[in-house]
C-alpha cells in the first residue's frame, strides 16, 4: 500500500454530515478532494478528482437510492460507502447486493470513519486487482490491446482514444490509455487533458510499481477513462527504460479490466515490451500502398519473431475511401484478413479539434458504432455490462438503431467482396 492518504469524495446530505466530513479531512491518512451536496451534480468533479473512495449520504434510507449510485457509478469505479442517519434492518444487504462497500450509520467516532474508509479502500485495491495483501485479481479477463502501426497518421491515436472512451464511458469497464508515443504522443492533447503527471514521473518514482502506485499517477478523464500520458519533452523518451515499463504494464492489467496502447510508429524496444504483454494486437492501416506495404513488413517481422498472429488483427482505418481496391486485393497483399473496419467521417477532425473523442460528440455516427463493434469483439463481455448499467442504458429508438446498423467487422464479408462503400467504384 502506499503511504499517501485516500482521496475521497463525499456526496449527499444528512445530518451530522459536516462533522463526519470534518472528522475524516483532518485525518493525516485522509485527503477529502470533493464534495458535492448532490449526486446528480457530483458528475465531472467527481472524475476528475480522482477520487479512491465516495461516501454517500441520505437522510433516510429504506432502500438505497439506486438512481444516486447509478449516477455516482457514471463517474468512478471507486469503492461506495452510504451514509445514513437512520437505516431499515436490510439496508446493509441490500447495499453489499447492489455493489455498495460499506454503510455506516451516523453519528460515528472518528476512527471508526478513518477504518471504514481505510477497510473500503484496501477492498476496492484488491477488487481492483490492487496487490495489497498480495492479493491479486484474477486477469482472465483483463485485456491489453496495443494499437500499432509502422506508418504514422493512420489513425492510431484517433482509435486508442476513442475505443478507450468508448470502453470507460459506455461499456463502463476501468480502462486506462497509455500513451507509448514516448516522444511525440498526443493522447493527452486529442482528450484535452490536463496531465497531473506522465509516464516518465511514475518510471521516475521511488519504490515499487505497483497497481497502487500507478493510480496516484494516471489523470482523469471526463469520460471514467484513466490516461498515462507521455513524457513531455521528447529528450525524456529514453529515460522510460523496458524493465520499468514492463512493471507499469504489469501493474496496469491487474488493476483495470482494459489497458489500451497508443504507439510510436517505429519498432522500438519500448514497442516490443508492450507487445510481449500484449493481448491484443490492432495493426492499423489505411487505404493506401505504402500503409499496406509498411502493415505487410510488419506482419513479417512479427512472423520473425514469433509473435502469435491470432492475436494480430488487421484494421482498416477510413475504410470507406474510393481508392478502386477491393477487400480481396488488399487481403492479398497483406497475407493476412481485414477483421475491422472504421470508415473516415469528418466529424473526426473535428472532434480532435474540440479535444473530445469522437464517441462522446457523435454517438450515433457510423465511425462510433464501428469503434464499438472493435471494442465489443475485443471484449465481447463488454457488451453485457453496457446493458446492465443504467448509466448506459440507451433509448428504445437507439438500440433499433445500433441493431439495424450494417456491422463493420470486415472479416464477415465474403473474400472478393468489395471493401464497403463500393471502393472500387472510383
Ligand atoms: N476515421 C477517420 N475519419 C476521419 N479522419 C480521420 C480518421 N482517422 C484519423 N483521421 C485523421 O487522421 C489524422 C491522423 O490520425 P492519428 O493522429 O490518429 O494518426 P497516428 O497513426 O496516431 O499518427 P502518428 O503515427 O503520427 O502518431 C487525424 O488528425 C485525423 O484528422
Ligand atoms: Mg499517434
Amino acid at each position: 500500500m502506499s503511504d499517501q492518504p485516500i482521496r475521497i469524495f463525499i456526496s449527499g446530505a444528512c445530518a451530522g454530515l459536516a462533522e463526519a466530513r470534518d472528522a475524516l479531512a483532518s485525518h493525516a491518512d485522509i485527503e477529502l478532494v470533493g464534495t458535492s451536496s448532490e449526486a446528480a451534480k457530483a458528475g465531472g468533479k467527481l472524475a476528475s478528482t480522482g477520487a479512491q473512495v465516495v461516501l454517500h449520504a441520505v437522510q433516510h434510507a429504506e432502500t438505497v437510492p439506486v438512481d444516486e449510485i447509478a449516477r455516482i457509478r457514471e463517474h468512478t469505479a471507486a469503492p461506495i460507502i452510504l451514509l445514513v442517519t437512520q437505516g431499515s434492518p436490510n439496508l446493509f444487504d441490500e447495499a453489499v447486493t447492489l455493489g455498495l462497500n460499506d454503510v455506516l450509520l451516523l453519528p460515528q467516532f472518528s476512527d471508526n470513519l478513518v477504518f471504514t474508509v481505510k477497510k473500503a479502500h484496501s477492498m476496492g485495491s484488491m477488487s481492483a486487482g490492487g496487490a495489497a495483501n498480495g492479493t491479486r485479481r484474477s486477469t482472465d479477463t483483463s485485456r491489453v490491446i496495443t494499437l500499432f502501426s509502422p506508418k504514422g497518421g493512420v489513425g492510431k491515436t484517433v482509435l486508442a482514444t476513442n475505443m478507450a472512451a468508448m470502453y470507460a464511458k459506455r461499456l463502463k469497464k476501468r480502462t486506462l490509455l497509455i500513451d507509448l508515443d514516448l516522444q511525440f504522443g498526443d493522447a493527452a492533447i486529442m482528450l484535452s487533458a490536463d496531465p497531473r503527471s506522465t509516464i516518465l514521473d511514475l518510471v521516475m518514482s521511488h519504490g515499487e510499481l505497483d497497481s497502487d502506485k500507478l493510480s496516484g499517477f494516471v489523470t482523469h478523464h471526463e469520460s471514467g477513462l484513466h490516461v498515462l500520458p507521455a513524457p513531455l519533452r521528447p529528450e525524456d523518451a529514453d529515460l522510460v527504460t523496458e524493465d520499468r515499463l514492463a512493471s507499469v504494464l504489469m501493474a496496469a492489467k491487474q488493476a483495470y479490466d482494459i489497458v489500451i496502447i497508443d504507439t510510436a510508429p517505429n519498432f522500438t524496444s519500448t514497442v516490443l515490451t508492450a507487445l510481449d504483454k500484449t493481448d491484443e494486437l490492432l495493426l492499423v492501416a489505411s487505404l493506401e500502398a505504402t500503409s499496406l506495404k509498411s502493415v505487410k513488413v510488419c506482419i513479417q517481422t512479427l512472423e520473425m519473431l514469433h509473435y502469435p498472429l491470432e492475436r494480430c488483427h488487421v484494421v482498416l482505418n477510413r475504410a470507406d475511401t474510393r481508392v478502386g481496391l477491393r477487400k480481396d486485393q488488399v487481403e492479398a497483399t497483406l497475407g493476412k484478413s481485414i477483421r475491422f473496419g472504421v470508415p473516415s467521417n469528418k466529424a473526426v477532425p473535428s472532434a480532435i479539434n474540440r479535444g473530445v473523442p469522437v464517441v462522446m460528440t457523435e454517438p450515433k455516427s457510423d465511425v462510433t458504432r464501428a469503434i464499438r463493434e472493435l471494442c465489443v469483439a475485443l471484449s465481447p463481455e463488454a457488451a453485457a455490462l453496457e446493458s446492465a448499467a443504467p448509466a448506459a442504458r440507451l433509448s428504445r429508438r437507439e438500440r433499433k438503431q445500433l441493431a439495424n446498423a450494417a456491422p463493420h467487422q470486415l472479416a464477415a464479408s465474403a473474400p472478393g467482396e468489395e471493401l464497403r462503400l463500393d471502393l472500387d467504384a472510383a
